[in-house]
């Protein structure tokens, strides 16, 4: 019968009288000892109720072909069962039996079968009509845990063989407790409330507690790859002797992020097609008035050794809110403010959110982020800017660099970076670089001989090609596999798989 409650059961088992061992009644039930022992640790938990004592114990138990043998027959009883009774059977034949080797020995010295080679090829014949196998017997009685049946000289002789081995088991005697039942309290588990108002708490059996527990895993949480990788090239800005700029502000005004850059006020990227336009509030009206009249200046009649754009620059248009298309808007901010503070060498940083009304594909989203650096000093040339570049883009892996001419509103010479992708196996384009205009410096106020590179990056594109994700879908946005975020390794940029 099977038994479902085996501490009950143990019980039961000493409740009848004398100590027990645990290896005795795990072979009464016929279950792992093991098992056994977990319902007696169980038990154990219940102070007083049963006491035990450590004792081991040898046990045979059969190899693996010890337990064939049991199984299937001994060697040698199989050889004598494949020799035919009459005329026995070529020797060849039994020796290509996986028992034929072992069960020829032993059954010829047991003097079961012979090897006769008067006919040329050996060949076995029986010497016997019938045998008996003792081997399985003995096998078959060792299992079952009967070693009286089998004697000492046997044993020696199985153990020699190696169909059988001894084990110490460790084991306990049971015997009863002090506190001793068959019936067993359910220990609380909670001190309730109506307990300590009651005052049953004093008479109630508390379940122990369990110091060896292991505990609930606590929960983590995860970075996203995005942040891995920003915190990346942070570190890599940070050893370049960077400062971070202040990124809180999605929205910005079109003064700040275009105008202040020079970009004339019909440009196509200030449509509504590529800009995300705030309608409320609608505009900003706070701006520094007297630098806002030198970038007026600037735009309509020009200035600063440069003719300008020569049209009708509207305030109205300035102070439309929109949210930031780039980081290059905080650029000229800080860039504004360290012409206020007074003019000193500067290498700041910033990597945040940007957001364009693109047409959402594979590798365009909405959002995204920007990592931005930019370079203010004196007589800054354009070979200190690129050898900057290398020195950054090698920092993050990536020594073989190409410049190309391109224009941006804000900056001449303008340079697309492009770095040959080794797994790739193409050059990509990594960046969009520049020296940043006068008519954008000057009105600020910084000196004259003070030269301001610029660059910037997508974050999502190394981070895709770094996790070798190719839809960005599958990185940002509500489509993202929560198992992705908290599988993905640590990012070293520097280092190439
Ligand atoms: N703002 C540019 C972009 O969005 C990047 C850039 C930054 C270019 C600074 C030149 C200087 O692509």
């Amino acid at each position: 019968s099977v038994v479902t409650d085996l501490p009950q059961y143990i019980l039961n088992e000493l409740e009848k009288g004398q100590e027990v061992s645990s290896l005795e009644l795990a072979s009464r039930l016929g279950i792992d000892h093991q098992k056994l022992i977990g319902a007696v640790k169980s038990l154990l938990s219940h102070e007083g109720v049963i006491s035990t004592r450590d004792i081991t114990e040898k046990r045979v138990e059969l190899t693996k072909e010890g337990v064939d043998f049991a199984e299937n027959g001994s060697a040698e009883f199989r050889t004598f069962q494949r020799v035919a009774a009459q005329g026995g059977t070529p020797q060849a034949d039994v020796m290509k039996e996986s028992y034929g080797k072992v069960g020829q020995s032993k059954a010829m010295a047991a003097g079961w079968i012979a090897i006769d080679k008067s006919a040329g090829a050996p060949t076995v014949v029986r010497k016997v009509d019938s045998v008996v196998d003792t081997v399985a017997e003995q096998l078959k009685a060792l299992k079952l845990g009967d070693e009286a049946k089998v004697d000492e000289k046997s044993r020696t002789e199985l153990k020699k063989r190696k169909l059988i081995s001894e084990v110490t088991i460790k084991a306990v005697v049971l015997s009863k407790g002090a506190a001793f039942t068959t019936t067993l309290e359910k220990p609380e588990a909670d001190l309730t409330p109506e307990m300590i108002a009651s005052g049953s708490w004093k008479t109630t059996t508390f379940k122990k507690y369990n110091f060896d527990a292991l505990g609930v895993q606590p929960a983590s949480g995860h970075l996203h790859p995005l942040m891995k990788v920003r915190s990346e090239f942070r570190q890599i800005f940070f050893q370049m002797g960077f400062s971070e700029m202040p990124t809180n502000q999605y929205v910005e005004s079109s003064f700040w992020n275009f105008d202040a850059l020079f970009q004339p006020q019909q440009h196509p990227a200030r449509d509504a097609h590529d800009t995300f336009f705030i309608s409320e509030p609608a505009n900003s009206t706070q701006f520094p008035a007297e630098y806002l009249e030198k970038v007026k200046t600037v735009h309509s009649k020009g200035g600063f050794g440069s003719d300008g754009y020569n049209y009708d620059w509207k305030v109205e248009e300035a102070q439309k809110n929109v949210m930031r298309t780039h980081t290059t808007a905080v650029s000229a901010r800080q860039l504004y403010k360290l012409a206020q503070e007074g003019f000193k060498p500067t290498k700041m940083f910033s990597i945040d959110r940007v957001f364009r009304n693109e047409t959402l594909d594979a590798t365009h989203l909405a959002e995204f982020h920007q990592v931005e650096g930019v370079i203010a000093e004196k007589n800054l040339s354009l070979s200190h800017v690129m050898g900057l570049f290398r020195e950054f883009f090698r920092k993050c892996g990536l020594e073989n660099l190409r410049f190309k001419p391109t224009y941006n509103p804000y900056t001449e010479p303008s340079m697309e970076i492009f770095a040959y992708h080794d797994g790739l196996k193409k050059w990509v384009e990594i960046g969009n670089s520049g020296m940043f205009r006068p008519e954008m410096l000057l009105p600020m106020g910084l000196p004259p001989d003070v030269n301001v590179a610029g660059y910037g990056l997508s974050l999502e594109r190394p981070t895709m090609i770094r996790y070798g994700i190719d839809n960005i879908r599958d990185l940002f946005g509500p489509k993202v596999k929560l198992d992705m975020v908290y599988n993905n390794p640590i990012c070293r940029l520097d280092k190439k798989d």
